[in-house]
């Protein structure tokens, strides 16, 4: 949650180059965007509610810059909430990404001290503090001191007028360094400097850097300690992080699902293997996530059963009340394609404390999750910058399912079955498919509610099916298990009632198309989702048969029908209203 970016350079740059890299990071909140450059005085501020879109930066060239994309927390959607925020003099200006938990005793002790305050925002507190420091310190020990002073997860970053220097710190929110021409770059992740430099330090837990021009010192923050980092080279281009051909990031995202789904075939046998042996060895397997990662440990709960392994699947958020229950004899697998959100890191850092073996099923490359995780497994299906999630969920899946057959001796075949997906998923993403999902979005963009139905895996494939409506298009849907109707919700039923009912798998096939009869006599508008066509469907979004990961088809289905409908809407399906890709506070 919030992008953060800034460069240091040894010649002066264009502020707008801030801006450009911000448009980026925007997929980590966009209630409201700014800029700070130095210059011969004070530090100058441009910030302003709202998306970023095609802003100009009104800001003269400096050699030291910073900027912000913010997913309001403390203090509403306003100008003076956006960041940066400055010190009493102008002379420092500050960037934030986290919650600030003991904000409001730091800002009772700097109001005594005559601090005067221009927003409600916990960020504005760091700055104060970093000045009050400033008075006995150089601005690098009063940045050091402040950082060590904060409660809560953070990364700052804070420019300094006077030495026209950069100073950085991570505790819980991800920063990471990017090494150019004479000069450093900073950010939330790599996205904003891709284009100029490649060679990338992730800074980790409790780590800082002061940069100044093309220097750069690192050091703990708890001991002042300098260290030398181990800068590498990332692997992704900046092709992976752009929209290509597609008007949107979401569209590219469910297309790339073609080659994401087979990829993970190729992770290595053994770490898969390795994987297996840690289930054979525990007591306790509990599968972790939050919103559709969530939705992903559900599916894979449903493919670990078929294939003889009992395991409980949890939204890392409601799993406080079962900490206790953790401990050496647990694995933990905790799914995320962020590596980030806060819920699935604690849980896991609480894990790890108890004992517990944690494996990491994660797509983002350096994340918090990759680093404390015992074992991790990278999915490897690049960069997702849609706010809405698609191919992470179906490599995660891919993933486990292979790990489920892999427990079974079946591996090989497991992985025949992906690679064969992949192809027939290439095939079925065509115009006819594209035209009936079309026409049925629409239709449903007219409904203020929709239901998805399905039983067995496709329960939780249901309810990944409804997140993606409504996260997108902001219209109600909402996942049932078929079983559970009778027992109450068949109540909201009534003519006309829109009703996804997924069908994709024989075993399942009788008894679902008698909810769909039961629905329909009730006056329901029936869409089947699945391979084979039945009288009981009003409307027919036809899928095709692909064994067990059939149902997989009908998330994509469901993917497609939410970008269409928020589409349809005039929304904009990158950035969804009130929402950010990684929720990295709680
Ligand atoms: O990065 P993570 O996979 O840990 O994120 C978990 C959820 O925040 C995420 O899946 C969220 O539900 C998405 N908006 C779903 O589209």
């Amino acid at each position: 949650m919030c992008g953060i970016y800034g460069i240091a350079d040894k010649n002066k740059f264009g502020a707008q180059d801030i801006v450009n890299g911000l448009k980026q990071l925007e997929y980590r909140g966009y209630d409201s965007w700014g800029i700070a450059v130095t210059t011969d005085s004070l530090v100058k501020i441009d910030k302003h509610t709202g998306k970023i879109g095609e802003a100009r930066s009104i800001l003269p060239d400096s050699t030291t810059a910073i900027g912000h994309t913010r997913w309001a927390t403390h203090g509403g959607v306003t100008d003076e909430n956006a960041h940066p925020h400055t010190d009493c003099k102008k002379d420092l200006a500050i960037v934030h990404n986290g919650i600030v938990e003991n904000y409001e005793d730091l800002r009772q002790t700097l109001l005594k001290k005559n601090h005067a305050f221009t927003s409600q925002t916990d960020t504005e507190v760091v700055v104060h503090l970093i000045e009050e420091y400033m008075k006995s310190e150089s601005f690098e020990l009063a940045c050091q001191k402040a950082f060590n002073e904060l409660i809560g997860s953070n990364a700052i970053v804070v420019m300094d007028n006077g030495s026209k220097s950069i100073f950085a710190a991570r505790l819980g929110s991800p920063l990471v360094i990017g090494k150019g021409t004479d000069k450093y770059f900073i950010a939330s992740d790599i996205t904003p400097f891709l284009d100029q430099t490649r060679t990338i330090y992730f800074l980790d837990e409790g780590e800082a850097v002061l940069i100044k021009n093309d220097k750069c010192i690192f050091y703990k923050t708890k001991t002042g300690k300098i260290f030398t980092p181990l800068f590498a080279q990332t692997t992704i281009t900046k092709d992976a992080v752009s929209k290509g051909e597609f008007p949107h990031f979401f569209i590219k995202e469910i297309y790339e699902q073609v080659t994401t789904i087979p990829k993970t075939t190729k992770i290595d046998r053994k770490d898969l293997e390795s994987v297996v042996s840690e289930i054979k060895k525990a007591k306790k397997i509990i599968l972790l996530g939050c919103g559709t990662a969530y939705y992903c440990a559900v599916g894979s709960k449903y493919y670990f059963a078929k294939y003889g392994v009992d395991v409980s699947a949890y939204q890392a958020s409601e799993f406080t009340p079962f900490l206790e229950t953790i401990d050496e004899n647990s694995l933990v697998i905790a799914i995320s394609q962020s590596g980030e959100t806060a819920e699935t890191l604690e849980t896991v850092k609480y894990s790890l404390e108890k004992g517990a073996t944690v494996i990491g099923v994660v797509n983002a490359r350096g994340s918090s999750l990759e680093r404390i995780a015992t074992m991790v497994i990278p999915v490897g299906s690049g960069p997702e910058i849609a706010v809405v999630s698609t191919k992470a969920f179906s490599a995660q899946l891919a993933v486990l399912y292979q790990i489920a057959r892999a427990c079974n001796g079946e591996l090989e075949n497991g992985r025949k079955d992906i690679e064969e997906y992949g192809k027939k998923l290439g095939a079925w993403l065509n115009e006819r498919t594209l035209d009936s999902i079309k026409e049925l979005a629409q239709k449903l963009i007219k409904t203020p509610h929709v239901f998805v139905i399905g039983r067995g895996v496709e329960y939780p494939f249901c309810l990944e099916f409804a997140l993606k409506i409504k996260e997108a298009s902001y219209i109600h849907a909402e996942g049932f298990a078929a079983g559970e109707l009778k027992h109450g919700v068949i109540a909201l039923i009534e003519k006309g009632t829109p009703c996804i009912v997924l069908c994709s798998h024989d075993e399942e096939y009788p008894p679902i198309l008698s909810t769909a009869a039961e629905l329909k006599s009730r006056g329901a508008w029936i869409i089947g989702v699945g391979p084979k066509k039945a009288k009981e469907f009003d409307t027919y979004i036809q899928t095709f048969g692909a064994g067990s990961l059939t149902g997989l088809t009908a998330v994509v289905a469901g993917q497609l029908l939410g970008y269409y409908m928020a589409l349809f809407q005039d929304l904009d399906p990158d950035k969804p209203r009130n929402l950010a890709k990684s929720v990295t506070v709680k």
